[in-house]
């Protein structure tokens, strides 16, 4: 492999490795060989490891930048739209006018869903969480879809990754339906993407207003390079699983509060903090090692600078509710006063602990009627599109099972005792 020579002094011997360079941001240290030594590289939450190659998403976390496919969030955010971005993500270019259009009629011609999940979601409890609903309904596509594909067919993969872009809003929806104790819906044809999300879940045409602000909200949640959610999919995805299990691992992944769980607990954190003279009760909290209690929506493993995605959603958070007439939302301002304290203090700011795309997002839900627990389910809309372009990218080159070692620290060979003899 080329590169640049880098060699490993361990134990007497020299290991010649190589560091392969970046187009941006940090070249990588590639320690392949290492499986001939008798050592492993160690690296528990890959702080510092990269697991693959990839063009789709660049983030530089000291100063606040993402890109997907070189184009500026900030960019995306005002002038694009989901359905482009997908594109943009899928195939490495913004797509033409007729392009686009061919692209976008393909999803929306794919947006129903088969009436057996309808039952299965009406199986459901009453009150189960939005999350393990969606869960279970993708889960469950993979029983009603034809799994057979060529995995190294790029048409293939192309084909059923607008599958999966086009159903995840109808499953959303019928999520929200189900836990509104409302009729399940089904797509309209006449609809945009957008649009006809919001139509499935609120039952009539929305406002121009709030159409605008969850397109941006999907676009910001649409990838985020290797992220805990987008590793899973990749990681089952490399055992060959069709892409339908795949993103179901996943769902499950995104819905834990440390990632994409964060904007509900965000929330309910705002709702437990009450009003602004309790808010240096909880950043003591926060700072207390013997604590579990962390500042939600707050902190990331890469951005040490402000999540590029949070200022634009604080800006959106502005628009949306000035528009509906509800800026002065008591938690807008709580929010606003509990992150200018927080980066006020010391130890969020020796830790450059800052704001990330959880800690604004739910105050626009909660705005536009999505109830917080319904909130991940939001989260999971928008990145379908990087976890199907992850998997599609993942696919082009030959695949090899993802399988991490281990440092072992447990006993050494002993005998079988039985069970009289034991004390
Ligand atoms: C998302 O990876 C992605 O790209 C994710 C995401 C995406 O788009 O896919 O951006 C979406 O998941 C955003 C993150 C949402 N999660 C939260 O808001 C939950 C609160 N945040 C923390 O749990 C935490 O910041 C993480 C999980 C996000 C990051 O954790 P790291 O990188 O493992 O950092 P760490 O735990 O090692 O923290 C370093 C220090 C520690 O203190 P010390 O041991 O140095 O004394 O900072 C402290 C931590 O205790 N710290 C916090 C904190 N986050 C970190 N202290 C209080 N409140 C916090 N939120």
């Amino acid at each position: 492999m080329n590169g640049e020579a880098a060699s490993l002094r361990i134990r007497g011997s020299e290991i010649e490795l190589c560091v392969r360079a970046a187009t941006l941001g940090q070249d990588v240290l590639d320690v392949g060989k290492l499986v001939a030594s008798d050592v492993f590289t160690f690296d528990p939450g890959f702080v510092s490891t990269a697991a693959c190659t990839s063009a789709l998403t660049y983030i530089d976390g000291d100063a606040g930048i993402l890109l997907h496919r070189g184009y500026r969030i900030e960019d995306l955010a005002a002038e694009s739209n989901q359905l482009e971005v997908a594109y943009l993500l899928l195939t490495g270019e913004l797509p033409t006018a007729s392009e686009f259009e061919a692209f976008r009629h393909s999803v929306l011609a794919a947006q129903a869903v088969p009436a057996g999940l309808y039952d299965v979601c009406r199986a459901l409890p009453a009150d189960a969480h939005p999350m393990a609903v969606l869960n279970t309904l993708s889960a469950a596509l993979a029983a009603f879809e034809d799994l057979a594909m060529d995995m190294a067919d790029e048409t293939a993969r192309r084909e059923v990754a607008i599958k999966l872009i086009a159903k995840m809003p109808t499953l959303v929806a019928m999520a929200l339906r189900h836990q509104a104790g409302k009729p399940l819906t089904e797509p309209e044809p006449n609809l945009d993407y957008t649009a006809n999300f919001l139509a499935m879940v609120l039952g009539n045409t929305p406002d121009a207003v709030v159409v605008d602000a969850m397109e941006r909200i999907l676009v910001l949640h649409a990838d985020h390079e290797q992220n805990a959610s987008t590793s899973t999919v990749r990681l089952s995805g490399s055992t060959g699983t069709n892409p339908y299990a795949a993103v179901s691992a996943g769902i499950g992944a995104l819905w834990g509060p440390s990632h994409g769980g964060a904007n509900e607990a965000v929330l309910a954190m705002l709702e437990e903090v009450g009003d602004a003279e309790h808010i240096d009760a909880f950043l003591a909290r926060a700072q207390d090692p013997d604590d579990p209690f962390k500042l939600m929506g707050f902190g990331h493993r890469i951005y040490k600078n402000y999540d590029p995605r949070a200022a634009i959603l604080r800006a959106s958070c502005h628009e949306v509710l000035e528009s509906l007439g509800t800026v002065n939302s008591p938690l807008l301002r709580l929010a606003q006063a509990l992150e200018k304290r927080a980066l006020e203090d010391d130890y969020f700011v020796r830790r450059k602990l800052f704001p990330n795309v959880d800690f604004y997002s739910g105050i626009i839900l909660r705005a536009i009627g999505i109830p917080s627990s319904a909130f991940t389910t939001i989260f999971a809309l928008g990145r379908i599109v990087g976890w199907v372009a992850q998997w599609n990218e993942m696919h082009r080159e030959t695949l090899k099972i993802g399988r991490p070692r281990q440092l072992y620290l447990g006993p050494g060979p002993r005998a079988f005792v039985a069970m009289p003899d034991r004390a």
